[in-house]
């Protein structure tokens, strides 16, 4: 059994270094498979589902070398095997970008139905739509997803989105990429890392407009090449760690950050009485006072992220007042706040809202994460809470979050990773 053991009520003071982008990296390294040459791309997370992505092309036949940590060059040229193994892509939600690429770049794709965090119904009906548009067949059979090009190959389209979807807008550009013609995307998703998607494409030759925006047009290209890309900075992994200055107390420099990628979040943390200063790649974090009540509603970017929901409440819990949260993107995402209130937090959940009224202070427990921004909630709480948290099922936060550890205690956190042999717990206090 893997823990995380916090001993917590200490301030959090110094530098911390954000990582590259996970939702850019785990569109980034699919799309590798469609292009012909050597790809370096530098700023790649050392994650969890990262690893995971790089076994699944491994075993595709790609070419992986590791220059440093964080700079890979991934060769897919002479990839020849369309099948990912199911095992693998079960295991990992992003594994649905490989549809899209294997389609671009053998034609058809059969993938396993991905899995990833559970916060109810994540259908990919709006991917298909898209494929569908750019002349696909797909079908859905035994838990699998297969898509097949016409002979004559793909050809562009305009698809509307029903909903914003930050996945089927990136698919969709991915397995367009080699259509012939051109691909419109309307109602697209406009999420920093969709902007990132498009930059390491267009790296690569391809003919991406408009990402960042609505409408997003993909002017098909016979091949991509090789090329040298860097991955955005991670806008959750930065968030993450602002709310934990705001929900802990200190003061610290988080660098490595695109300061307008974090607007909605400096803005809410600002309403709360967090001090927040931009500079060019960095924020810095204060926050010596009480935190003040606000409210949520998770939104599309540039709204405030989902992503975000579950580590903002945490400092909800601990600030003066009545604050509000509306989930607004998935059915269900409060499934931790269970957890909060068994370390004293006091919310109450009803569907896609929750109502927080805050507490002077929360007590260490036994909890577990249940779903990654789940885990990185328990871990801010564990770290503002008077005693000892046991965090279990932290093999959901490895999957978003590098070198977590390491950072947390630069900046004078108490925090350690255990192995223990299954049924052996930790003690808690509280
Ligand atoms: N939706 C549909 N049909 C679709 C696709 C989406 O109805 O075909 C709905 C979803 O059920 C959801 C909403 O549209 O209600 C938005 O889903 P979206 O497709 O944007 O989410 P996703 O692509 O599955 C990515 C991130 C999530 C993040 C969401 C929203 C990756 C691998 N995952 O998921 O990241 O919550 O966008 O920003 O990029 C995380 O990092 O912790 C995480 C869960």
């Amino acid at each position: 059994m893997k823990q995380y053991i916090i001993e917590g009520g200490k301030s959090l003071n110094g530098v911390v270094t954000i990582s590259g982008a996970k939702n850019a990296a785990v569109a980034i390294l699919p799309a590798t498979l469609l292009v012909n040459g050597t790809c370096r791309i530098e700023n790649v997370p050392d994650i969890s589902d990262v690893r995971l992505l790089l076994e699944i092309l491994d075993d595709m036949g790609a070419v992986i070398r590791r220059l440093s940590p964080n700079t890979l060059e991934i060769d897919c040229t002479h990839v020849r095997d369309s099948e990912a193994s199911d095992a693998l892509v079960r295991r990992i939600r992003a594994s649905y970008y490989l549809i899209g690429a294997q389609l671009g770049r053998f034609g058809h794709a059969k993938v396993a139905l991905p899995g990833g965090c559970n916060f109810g119904a994540r259908p990919i009906d709006q991917h298909i739509k898209g494929f569908e548009t750019i002349g696909a067949e797909v079908t859905l059979h035994n838990g699998f997803v297969c898509a097949v090009a016409p002979e004559s190959g793909l050809t562009g389209g305009r698809v509307n989105l029903d909903v914003v979807s930050v996945g089927a807008t990136m698919n969709i550009m991915i397995g367009a990429v080699l259509a012939t013609g051109t691909t419109i995307i309307e109602n697209a998703a406009k999420e920093p890392h969709i902007v990132d998607l498009a930059n390491f494409l267009n790296a690569m030759g391809a003919k991406v407009s408009g990402a960042g925006t609505d409408i997003i047009k993909i002017r098909g290209v016979k091949s991509l090449r090789g090329g040298f890309y860097s991955i955005i900075p991670d806008q959750i992994e930065a968030g993450t760690y602002m709310a934990a200055v705001a929900a802990a107390g200190g003061n610290v420099l988080i660098q490595n950050v695109i300061p307008k990628h974090m607007d909605c979040i400096s803005a809410k943390l600002r309403e709360m009485g967090v001090k927040i200063t931009e500079y060019d790649d960095a924020i810095r974090v204060q926050r010596t006072g009480v935190l003040r009540r606000a409210n949520v509603k998770t939104l599309p970017y540039p709204g405030f992220p989902t992503d975000m929901q579950p580590q903002i409440a945490v400092c909800m819990a601990l600030a003066s007042g009545v604050s509000v949260i509306t989930e607004s993107i998935y059915d269900t995402r409060f499934g931790y706040c269970a957890e909060l209130n068994r370390m004293g937090a006091a919310i109450k959940v009803d569907t896609k809202i929750a109502v927080i009224t805050g507490v002077e202070k929360m007590h260490g427990c036994t909890v577990h994460a249940c779903d990654l921004r789940a885990g990185a909630a328990m871990v801010i709480a564990g770290l503002a809470a008077e005693g000892r948290t046991v965090i279990e099922e932290i093999e959901y936060i490895e999957r978003g979050y590098e070198n977590l550890i390491g950072k947390l205690e630069g900046i004078g956190a108490s925090i350690k990773r255990i192995e223990t042999p299954r049924g052996r717990r930790v003690p808690a206090v509280g």
